[in-house]
């Protein structure tokens, strides 16, 4: 922030915007502690568009002139300008962004700038400002958002036949593809894009003309500053306006939310670029190494969206605390809320933009994984069922297989690698057939119904999911 203009030099600052009350100026540290322009004047933009339908509305209504009109509307353009094109000299005397542009303004076109906070309150400013800025960010999200679901879809399609062992408490249990484990994090994406359009439709109501709480005197028209700024109308009720802060804590929720599935996602691609495991390849690009060991190649893009994670969860809380003890209606707690919205949604841009960059530069080990899978005896269940199929009683069925699990460990074998005659000490209802499916592509084949593992399955919930993805946007 540039701070060559306005800022205190001594203990004691005037603040012109309210000066007429006051009979000692704001106290220098106090002014710092309660400005929130080093942080909100990435709202700018915004907080412009709203001015200039606020403008265009009072000009409509018979309150400004439409020469006045005109004059702030290409004010406030210039003054955008300046700002866009780093001219711009913010001043924490000035306290926030609003004050800072509507100072601006005046000292570009003179009286007539002192005219545009007629009607209007900072307090249904800021919060129409936030909504336009959470609208946009959401619609940028939304589709980083979609190019990492398509590169999800894009390697499923190419590994629907790729068979990797499937886990439950992180044991082997049961072959699965590997395309069919991408599509299990596309569906987490897609529960988060829905939640985000659903926090989207709800914040996309106008507070402007709430005023400080209670409405004004002037004849404004709610409805024309609403379609003017894209929104669905005016909110309902004043004093719920200027102080509600819902969408915010809906956006940290959404975005909890997404970080706890990239998370998850994140910790099985730092598993899977073990040795131990050597499931996947990273591209160098999105790994570093180490200063001390030469041999190493660390995973650190997957691990710092794991370790982000961390942080937006506490965002939210923070939010839902802010917000948890107010009284109606507008209360400068409210500041506080910017801080966690804005790095939950840098947080989840980045992480976002590394999955999308890093999901389709995904190499298998396609050997590593095959017999990581067959190594676990994960056809132990494919097993179960035959038997079952050949009239045994599950339970029954069950003991033989681990019998045969026993013995397996005991001679080094997979019940693949084991002969006919090795099986049939278990049960004689084992016959030649059983080696349909106790090889991994039988197990992964017969899983074939909507959901399944099957290959032919996994292609078909890619279609689905294009369908899906295309019909959205
Ligand atoms: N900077 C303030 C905020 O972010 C703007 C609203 C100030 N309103 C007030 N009554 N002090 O909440």
């Amino acid at each position: 922030m540039s701070q060559k203009k306005n800022t205190p030099q001594t203990t004691e600052t005037t603040n012109q915007q309210w000066g007429g009350r006051f009979s000692e100026p704001t106290d220098a540290f106090v002014a710092r502690f309660t400005a929130s322009v080093q942080f909100d004047q990435r709202l700018y933009h915004h907080d412009i568009d709203g001015s200039i339908a606020h403008a265009t509305m009072l000009c409509k209504v018979g309150v400004l002139s439409d020469a006045e009109k005109t004059q702030i509307i290409e004010g406030l353009e210039a003054v955008r300008q300046d700002i866009t094109e780093g001219r711009f000299e913010w001043s924490e005397a000035l306290e926030d962004v609003h004050m800072n542009i509507e100072a601006a303004l005046t000292e570009r076109i003179g009286i007539t700038g002192k005219k545009l906070h007629t009607g209007r309150s900072r307090n249904d400013q800021v919060a129409t400002d936030i909504r336009l800025y959470v609208r946009h960010e959401t619609d940028l999200i939304a589709s980083e958002l979609k190019r990492l679901q398509e590169g999800l879809l894009g390697l499923a399609e190419r590994e629907a036949d790729t068979i990797m062992p499937g886990f439950t408490h992180l044991q082997t249990a049961q072959p699965v593809t590997f395309g069919h484990h991408l599509l299990a994090w596309f569906e987490m994406l897609k529960r988060d894009a829905s939640r985000l359009q659903d926090c989207r439709s709800r914040l996309n109501y106008s507070p402007l003309g709430a005023a400080a709480l209670a409405g004004t005197t002037y004849p404004i028209d709610r409805s024309y500053t609403a379609e003017l700024l894209g929104f669905n109308a005016p909110t309902e009720n004043s004093l719920d306006s200027v102080s509600d802060r819902d969408f915010a804590i809906e956006f940290c929720a959404f975005a909890a939310l997404l970080m706890t599935h990239l998370s998850r996602a994140s910790e099985e691609l730092v598993l899977w670029t073990s040795a131990q495991f050597n499931f996947i390849d990273l591209p160098d690009r999105f790994c570093t190494g180490s200063s001390i060991m030469p041999q190493k190649k660390n995973p650190d893009v997957p691990e710092l969206v794991r370790g982000k994670t961390g942080r937006v969860n506490g965002h939210l809380i923070s939010l839902l605390t802010l917000m948890k003890s107010q009284p109606l209606a507008y209360n400068k707690d409210n500041q506080e809320d910017k801080e966690p919205l804005f790095d939950a949604i840098d947080t989840v841009k980045d992480c976002l933009r590394a999955f999308a960059d890093m999901i389709p530069a995904i190499t298998p080990n396609k050997d590593s994984m095959y017999e990581a899978a067959k190594r676990g005896f994960s056809t132990a269940t494919d097993l179960a069922d035959y038997l079952v199929r050949a009239g045994i009683a599950f339970r029954d069925a069950h003991e033989i297989v681990g019998k045969s699990v026993a013995y397996g460990l005991e001679t080094g074998k997979d019940l693949s690698e084991m002969s006919l005659t090795e099986l049939q000490q278990f049960s004689d209802d084992i016959k030649e057939d059983v080696f349909d499916v106790l090889t991994l592509e039988g197990s992964v084949a017969a899983r074939n119904h909507i959901g399944g593992t099957a290959p032919g399955q996994v292609r078909q919930a890619v279609i689905r999911a294009r369908k899906a993805i295309a019909a959205d946007s």
